[in-house]
């Protein structure tokens, strides 16, 4: 067995042979699978009616540390449109809840902080993470993660699960705004102001990151999204020096593991060649920048995901798929292709929109 596999227990997904032919892992290696593999981001949650049923009087956070729930909402968009890939249900702020951090997710806000972290000495008050495996408070609460990640892949049969985490970027510009923020100026500054202040937040960061990749990959994952919201907020210079080594960082907590590592930033065309050098092997684009413009951009070097505009979801049904196969023709041009969209579904989106893209990309792709 390769030595990468043996890291894996014998009944993960990509020991045991069941993901084997998946067209998503394919089209991740470089590869032109019979079908191109097609998924969504946010493709579980509020655009589907089952979704709403579901979480009926759960609040966000407590469904995703529910593994049956979790599971559940995380197979409801295999089941009703047949995509080629599950993404894990859960938030980018699970690790730190699990760590004991005070947060909430406000329904039409986002994550809430009770206390941003602004000086060292905040740094230095947030929890000890430990290590993958440890058996440490921070690696038990992540238990309730691989609950949910076996429960689903135990239902999945041959399509592969992603896992994801946010960015340390991403995940610090939450702590130190304390909430969602329009141009996440607290998080620049504090990198310009206080660079020791700022270095300290993303290496925790990037740790609960790694780790919460980490936990989804050893119980079944077989592939890994890192995503970068409010990256696009960044000069490539402010990138480099302050958020890709934290991005690698996170990163390479599982690149021991045999999984390919999709890197994704929204409003990131300008980033892509940065963000590629931080050890992804997958990048995907968003829906500003044509496919094949990104792929000449990274000199045909990584497969691509992307990017289907959703502002043309709700457009007739001709526009969208002109569009839809426009994309397909220039994502041939990259050594791989996973379609998506170039960010997620909106919670407007009518759920007959998506079937008809897998339907057509399963047809025509
Ligand atoms: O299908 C999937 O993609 C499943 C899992 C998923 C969710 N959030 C579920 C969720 C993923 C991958 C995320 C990532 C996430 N969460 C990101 C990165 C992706 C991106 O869009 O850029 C970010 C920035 C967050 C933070 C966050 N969580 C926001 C801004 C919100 C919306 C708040 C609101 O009510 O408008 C959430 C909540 C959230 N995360 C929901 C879902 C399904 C909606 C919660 C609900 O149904 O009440």
């Amino acid at each position: 067995m390769p030595a990468l596999l043996a890291a894996l227990p014998a009944d993960h997904p990509l020991v045991d042979g069941r993901v084997a032919g998946a067209p998503l892992l394919a089209a991740l290696r470089g590869e032109r699978p019979a079908h191109r593999p097609v998924w969504f981001m946010r493709q579980a949650g509020r655009s589907l009616p089952e979704y709403r049923e579901a979480r009926r009087g759960t609040a966000m956070l407590d469904s995703c540390l529910t593994p049956a729930l979790a599971a559940e909402i995380t197979l409801q968009p295999v089941r009703r449109y047949g995509v080629d890939a599950a993404i894990f249900f859960s938030d980018i702020v699970v690790p730190m809840r699990v760590a004991g951090v005070e947060v909430d997710i406000a329904p039409g806000v986002g994550p809430v902080f009770a206390r941003p972290v602004r000086t060292m000495a905040d740094v230095e008050a947030l929890p000890h993470l430990g290590a993958p495996g440890d058996g440490a408070p921070f690696d038990a609460g992540l238990e309730a993660i691989r609950a949910a990640v076996r429960l689903t892949v135990a239902e999945l049969g041959s399509t592969p699960l992603i896992g994801f985490a946010g960015a340390p970027f991403t995940l610090a510009a939450y702590m130190v705004e304390g909430r969602p923020s329009r141009d996440h100026l607290g998080a620049r500054r504090l990198m310009i102001e206080s660079p020791e202040v700022w270095a300290g937040l993303a290496e925790w960061t990037s740790r609960a990151a790694g780790l919460f990749l980490r936990a989804q990959v050893t119980a079944g994952a077989a592939a890994v999204q890192l995503f970068d919201s409010w990256a696009g907020s960044l000069s490539e210079a402010d990138y480099t020096e302050h958020c890709a080594p934290g991005s690698a960082a996170a990163l390479a907590t599982v690149e021991d593991l045999p999984v390919p590592r999709i890197h994704f930033a929204a409003h990131g065309s300008h980033l892509l060649r940065a963000m590629a050098a931080t050890g992804a092997t997958a990048m995907g684009v968003d829906y500003r920048m044509p496919l094949d413009e990104a792929s000449r951009l990274l000199d045909g070097s990584l497969p691509l995901q992307g990017n289907i505009d959703p502002a043309r979801l709700a457009a007739p049904a001709e526009v969208l798929e002109r569009h839809v196969l426009d994309v397909l023709a220039r994502g041939s041009q990259a050594p791989g292709h996973v379609v998506n969209l170039g960010h997620g579904v909106p919670p407007e989106t009518d759920p007959a929109a998506l079937q008809r893209i897998v339907d057509l990309v399963h047809e025509r792709g």
